[in-house]
């Protein structure tokens, strides 16, 4: 006879604590209700239900997974971000919840009418900026075409596709034209961090999108040094920092001539975004 779904949970939730898993309750109910094909906040009305062998079959096989460091979102292939859902591959960055401190900032400037996303990853900043602006066009970029593939897709289903433009560039060579939002979560970790990343960051991010080597600044040098040539006069460029880089990135903008430079923090008080302006 089948087991019901409450059991499944119980020994999922069990063998993901005797693993040390951070989270195993949570993950767990996550896990059973993708396996299952139920939404997260469906499955406590379903648990008394008996599971189809299939679900029991995929459940273990995602608890395996998860006990072997995948992230729940790497195994489910699909990212909650700004209130939406995006498909997330071994080509892209697992988005961050910090990232959406980004999508904030630049939702409280206005509405833009022409942006780019430099180093778009599965395409949640230029996305999620098109949703919020019905108005705004887009051009999106990324040095992986693989990446980029994830990004139109993500585009296509929250209908913005028609509206963003997909182009494979290293930071600003084959970007042309000015907008005015410029933003952008390049890698930024630097080599030294590398070594101590936790196995869900280190065996799954794509190294590409976590580190540019060294100290980490080198992307936020070549944005920044040609932002204003692709701003429109009172443009504004915002980038991700990681949290010990907002007076390194804050003195690039100041360099490169731009105005009104500050330094966000993020929903935990860290330093987390940078912003400035092209003067009017
Ligand atoms: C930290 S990930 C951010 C992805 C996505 N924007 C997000 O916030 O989840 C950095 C992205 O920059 C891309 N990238 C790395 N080097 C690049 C380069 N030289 N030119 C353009 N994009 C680059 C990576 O492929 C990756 O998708």
């Amino acid at each position: 006879m089948s087991e019901r779904l409450d059991a499944l949970l119980r020994r999922g939730t069990l063998r993901l604590t005797e693993a040390g898993i951070a989270g195993a309750p949570r993950d767990a109910r996550l896990l059973l209700a993708g396996a299952a094909g139920l939404r997260p906040d469906r499955l406590s009305l379903e648990l008394g239900q008996p599971a189809a062998d299939t679900v029991t079959g995929t459940f273990n096989a995602y608890l395996d997974r998860r006990i072997a460091h995948e992230p729940v979102s790497r195994i489910l292939g699909q990212r909650l971000f700004w209130g939406r859902s995006f498909r997330v591959t071994p080509d892209v960055l697992d988005p961050r919840p910090e990232t959406e401190s980004l999508i904030a900032a630049a939702l409280e400037g206005g509405a833009a009418q022409r942006l780019l996303d430099l180093g778009t990853g599965s395409g949640i900043i230029a996305a999620t900026l098109l949703a919020e602006w019905p108005g705004a066009t887009g051009v999106a970029t990324d040095v992986s075409p693989a990446a980029l593939a994830v990004a139109g897709d993500n585009a296509a289903a929250l209908a913005v596709a028609d509206r963003l433009t997909c182009v494979e560039a290293d930071w600003w060579q084959g970007v042309e034209g000015r907008f005015d939002l410029i933003a952008s979560n390049p890698p930024y970790i630097t080599e030294a961090e590398m070594a101590d990343l936790a196995p869900e960051v280190a065996n799954f991010d794509p190294t590409g999108a976590l580190t540019p080597g060294g100290d980490g600044l080198a992307p936020y040098r070549i944005i920044a040094a040609r932002a204003r040539e692709h701003l429109t006069p009172g443009g504004r460029l915002l980038v991700e920092i990681g949290w010990r880089q907002g007076a390194d990135v804050a003195a690039l903008f100041r360099a490169a001539g731009l105005a009104e430079v500050a330094v966000l923090p993020d929903m935990d008080g860290r330093d987390r975004v940078v912003t400035g302006r092209a003067p009017a």
